[in-house]
């Protein structure tokens, strides 16, 4: 019955972006008639596939079939996460996550988890695995931090990956032409080792110096992703962090000089910008490496200020901003004690105006926005219209 839900809603929201991508067709079709044509003629886009690797920016359901009912992260397989989908699926979201805007967009259906039994990867698979580090755990208990036993780090996502190919594909070469037409997502993908590490009494400044492995990490798979046939990738950076409720809540500071015009902690959305320049830096040098393959930035950092400086405009509720949908207390209503799942902590009635579903997590909404914002970039670049 819920699935049946789920899938009608699906269909429903896959038909409304249809009926938008008719319309749009229509109107530049009026527009070449007139002779008013600006812009490049959007070509056919040939993808039908998505891998998606990363942590719970990303997992459709992978860390709940991990952990069983009481594990670390187990709260995503209960209402109310999912409410907005009309049942809780293991994402770390009241409803869609970016990967799923990415798959609707694309007008594929969406990208199912790869430790799901009896599901179709057809058009892909996600490995994302919430709580998951770039970095593995050895790296952090030389530095005296824990990371959650569940931990599937980018390399053990990439190995997912590569026993996938071996199930599915005969040889390298075969493997190689079915990824041609996909898009390959690496990230959002980090944001746990950074949080890990600052919530165990890191300083910033230390923490800065497990960017560099961790870039080059991500670059490390990226590049192998690359050889075993890949040839669009978006690697995302990390969004503000010092905008969002767990920062803001953990770090809060006397010091008024702390925080920007929007509210947000200085020194942490700082820190994300130093990850994502050398992030940026880093693609800069593997597309002269690969110069045959796409290989594009996908921007958390501007998709995210841009819902929240519009938030108004874009429906949010301005008051809200900084604030968690789901949760209580405290400034930001955002407590670790008592978060978004534990017994009596009830979201907000309407999750559309919130950008922060749990206080770490985005809603749907804000999802659907920073998608909007990147696919504007992105697709131009892979001959797909927007
Ligand atoms: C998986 O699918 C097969 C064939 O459709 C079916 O026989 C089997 O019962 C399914 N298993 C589960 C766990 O749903
Ligand atoms: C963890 O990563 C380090 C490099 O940071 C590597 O040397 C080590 O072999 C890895 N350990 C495991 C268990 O994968
Ligand atoms: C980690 O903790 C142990 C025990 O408290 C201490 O001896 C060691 O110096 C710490 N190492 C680092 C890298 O902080
Ligand atoms: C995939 O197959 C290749 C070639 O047979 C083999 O070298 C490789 O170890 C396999 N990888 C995995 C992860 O199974
Ligand atoms: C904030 O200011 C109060 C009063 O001056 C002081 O007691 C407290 O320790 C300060 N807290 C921080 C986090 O600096
Ligand atoms: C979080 O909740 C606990 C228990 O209700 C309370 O003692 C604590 O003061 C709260 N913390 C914040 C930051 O509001």
């Amino acid at each position: 019955m819920q699935e049946q839900a789920l899938r009608s809603i699906t269909m429903t929201m896959s038909s409304k972006i249809t009926l938008r991508f008719l319309l749009l067709a229509f109107a530049s079709s009026l527009l070449f008639s007139t002779g008013r044509v600006h812009g490049r003629a959007a070509r056919p886009c040939r993808i039908d596939a998505i891998y998606q690797f990363g942590d719970s920016t990303s997992d459709t359901g992978n860390l709940i079939r991990i952990v069983g009912p009481n594990g670390f992260g187990a709260q995503a397989a209960r209402l109310p996460y999912g409410e907005t989908l009309g049942k809780p699926t293991g994402r770390f979201s009241d409803g869609r996550l970016i990967v799923d805007y990415f798959a609707m967009a694309l007008g594929l259906p969406l990208v199912n988890p790869s430790l799901g039994k009896n599901l179709s990867f057809e058009h892909g698979v996600n490995f994302a695995v919430a709580g998951s580090t770039v970095l593995n755990s050895s790296f952090y208990a030389a530095r005296n931090v824990t990371v959650p036993a569940s931990d599937v780090p980018l390399r053990l996502q990439l190995n997912w990956f590569r026993s996938y190919l071996n199930s599915t594909c005969g040889s390298q070469d075969e493997c190689g032409k079915n990824l041609k037409r996909s898009l390959v997502i690496v990230g959002e993908m980090g944001s746990n080792d950074f949080l890990y590490s600052f919530l165990q009494g890191k300083s910033i400044p230390e923490v800065m110096t497990y960017v560099p492995p961790l870039v080059e990490e991500t670059i490390t798979v990226t590049r192998e992703l690359i050889k075993l046939g890949a040839s669009k990738v978006v690697v995302f950076g990390d969004f503000a962090i010092g905008c969002s409720p767990i920062y803001l809540t953990s770090f809060k500071s006397n010091d008024s000089n702390a925080y920007d015009d929007e509210g947000c902690l200085k020194a942490y959305n700082a820190f994300s910008q130093f990850r994502n320049t050398n992030v940026q830096v880093a693609l800069a040098k593997l597309r002269r490496e690969f110069p045959h393959a796409t290989i594009l930035y996908g921007d958390y950092y501007n998709g995210y200020e841009y819902v929240l400086r519009r938030a108004s405009y874009l429906g949010f509720d301005p008051k809200s901003a900084l604030k968690a949908c789901c949760g209580t207390g405290g400034s930001y209503n955002f407590n670790f004690t008592r978060m978004c799942g534990s017994t009596g902590i009830t979201a907000c009635p309407n999750p559309n105006e919130f950008i922060s579903w749990d206080g770490v997590h985005l809603t749907q909404a804000a999802h659907r926005r920073i998608t909007e914002y990147n696919i504007n970039k992105i697709f131009p670049e892979l001959s797909c219209a927007t």
